[in-house]
């Protein structure tokens, strides 16, 4: 049996509502999980929330509610905006889930003998919930370092606790990333672990907390005075999960960890070393982790702790409000903005900008030319036979549709989905190119019918591909595109994007309203 896909994204923190950074790695993991689905793969989209440690404790806090009660409250808005975004996942786990939980204490009393029990001294970053060493704070020295991460300032910590041995795992860490070299992408992350790893690394990480400090954790099985360190217990989650759903064989390990590039010491120096620690071969470790640049304004990251987010609830639902397809048009900005793996700046201009250029006036206007064409010419049913003459137009435009399903896969293979996008979007300028070039509606005034025919049956061809290559981008606006065809259903399968031609009877359109509306009705509506 061929082996489940199994995508992940982080954990994200429920201190408060989430952004257009959470919403940027769950776009792209549930476009690849949605592009294997379409390969006709099996897969699991695992995401969910980080709901212990000093952080959502402090934020609840000054919410005024217990933890839990403030947690439950955010996760909703966490599944609320993934069902707004289309975002399609197959299980959604909270830390706070009893069995996540247990399995957290089980891990740990595994690893009981490997840990060490001594006194740390160094410095604490709540926001990111990491520690540093004054090893790694280099040239910092004084009362007030910073977080090497985030800039913001860190507090001294000296605490009694369990230490997972790091240093003693570096030399196999560094001959296990030298023979994998895809294990981190982009490659600038991969460069950036290598030379992570050759400085010494601390040689332990404190993964317990003291309960008088942080009460908001797991309880650590062998210590009544402890709790699990939020980034241990979060961590665990991608093998809690098909351990306790009974999946482990077929999931595990990981296919792709989705992160952002701040978290990638945690997913390839800890995780991978946690692992290791607990019994797991080379051939066990997670297959690729992809870490992902950030969306900025202006200069800085965008975090709810500089006060500059954007909420994409009402970049959907306001800013895009007469937007049929609105969620769609959000994901493709994200999608087809920035390469994926650098940085982006996010701007109203500039998802208005890709809206009107790409989806207006080419996409939308290929599809409604064509529709109306096709309605005109055709008495609204699409046109079967290949046209007489110009086959090298034809041909030419063919050979480009029927080879994107493979540009897609080479792509997606490096989860290049910005070149993925251009890839569509290149096909979708040169069928409007045909369009003028052809000019059919000279072909209708001349009475050539069948040739007129012919280049609307090519046409809808193109149609019908684009639909299902865009399937994981933006599977609304696809199945529209798959629905004002008047074919049935939604596109199922990729392998028929590469047949041509692939409608084999002569439907009737459906209706066909305009996909993307003009900008005017946004900024009037
Ligand atoms: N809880 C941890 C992850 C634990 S995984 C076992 C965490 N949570 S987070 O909510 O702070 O961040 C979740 C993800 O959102 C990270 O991948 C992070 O990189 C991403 N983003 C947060 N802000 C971002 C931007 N401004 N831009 C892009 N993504 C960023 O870290």
């Amino acid at each position: 049996m061929p082996k489940t896909i199994y995508i992940t994204t982080p954990l994200y923190y429920v201190n408060a509502a989430p952004h257009i950074g959470h919403s940027y790695t769950s776009v792209a993991a549930d476009c690849l999980a949605r592009y294997h689905r379409l390969r006709g793969e099996e897969v699991f989209l695992l995401t969910g929330t980080d709901e212990h440690g000093q952080k959502i404790a402090q934020a609840a806090a000054a919410a005024g509610k217990a933890p839990q009660a403030f947690a439950d409250e955010v996760v909703e808005r966490f599944r609320e905006l993934w069902s707004l975004l289309g975002i399609r996942y197959d299980y959604f786990i909270r830390t706070t889930e009893p069995r996540h939980e247990q399995a957290v204490r089980e891990v740990l009393t595994q690893l009981r003998g490997t840990l060490k029990q001594a006194t740390y001294q160094g410095w604490y970053c709540t926001p990111d919930e990491t520690f540093w060493t004054q090893e790694e704070l280099g040239h910092q020295s004084g009362s007030s370092p910073t977080c090497p991460s985030c800039q913001r300032p860190l507090e001294p910590t000296n605490e009694e606790g369990w230490y997972l041995p790091l240093r003693a795992n570096q030399r196999w860490l560094q001959a296990f990333v030298a023979e994998h070299p895809t294990f981190v992408q982009p490659e600038t992350r991969y460069n950036e672990l290598n030379s992570l790893l050759e400085q010494p690394l601390p040689e332990y990480l404190c993964i317990t907390r003291p309960k008088s400090r942080v009460s908001w954790g797991i309880a650590a099985p062998f210590s009544p005075n402890h709790v699990v360190y939020v980034w241990f217990d979060a961590l665990l989650n991608y093998i809690t999960v098909p351990k306790f759903l009974g999946r482990a064989q077929e999931l595990w390990p990981a296919d792709v960890h989705f992160i952002g590039k701040d978290i990638l010491r945690h997913h390839a120096v800890y995780w991978p070393i946690m692992l290791h620690e607990m019994g797991l071969s080379d051939a066990q470790m997670p297959r690729r982790i992809f870490a992902h640049g950030w969306w900025k304004i202006g200069e800085q990251k965008m975090s709810k702790s500089l006060g500059n987010i954007v909420d994409p609830t009402i970049v959907v639902t306001q800013l895009l409000k007469d937007q049929p397809y609105a969620a769609d048009v959000y994901r493709y900005f994200l999608l087809r903005e920035v390469p994926f793996g650098q940085d982006g700046l996010f701007s109203e201009e500039a998802l208005v900008k890709r809206l009107t250029t790409d989806l207006g006036n080419d996409l939308g206007n290929l599809v409604n030319r064509t529709l109306s064409m096709i309605d005109r010419y055709c008495a609204s049913r699409l046109p079967l036979a290949a046209g007489p003459g110009c086959a090298v137009d034809d041909e030419s435009l063919r050979s480009l549709a029927t080879a994107v399903p493979a540009a897609l896969e080479q792509a997606l293979s490096e989860l290049n989905f910005s070149s993925a996008l251009e890839t569509i979007m290149r096909l979708v300028t040169e069928a409007n190119q045909y369009i003028e070039s052809q000019a059919p509606w000279s072909l209708a005034k001349a009475g050539h019918t069948a040739r007129l025919h012919g280049v609307l049956h090519v046409l809808a061809e193109v149609l019908r591909i684009v639909a299902i290559v865009l399937q994981p981008f933006m599977p609304s606006v696809s199945a529209a595109i798959w629905q004002q065809l008047g074919l049935e259903g939604v596109p199922q399968r990729l392998s028929d994007a590469a047949r041509w031609p692939g409608i084999s009877d002569s439907r009737a359109l459906a209706a066909h309203p305009v996909l993307f509306p003009r900008m005017e009705a946004i900024k009037t509506g």
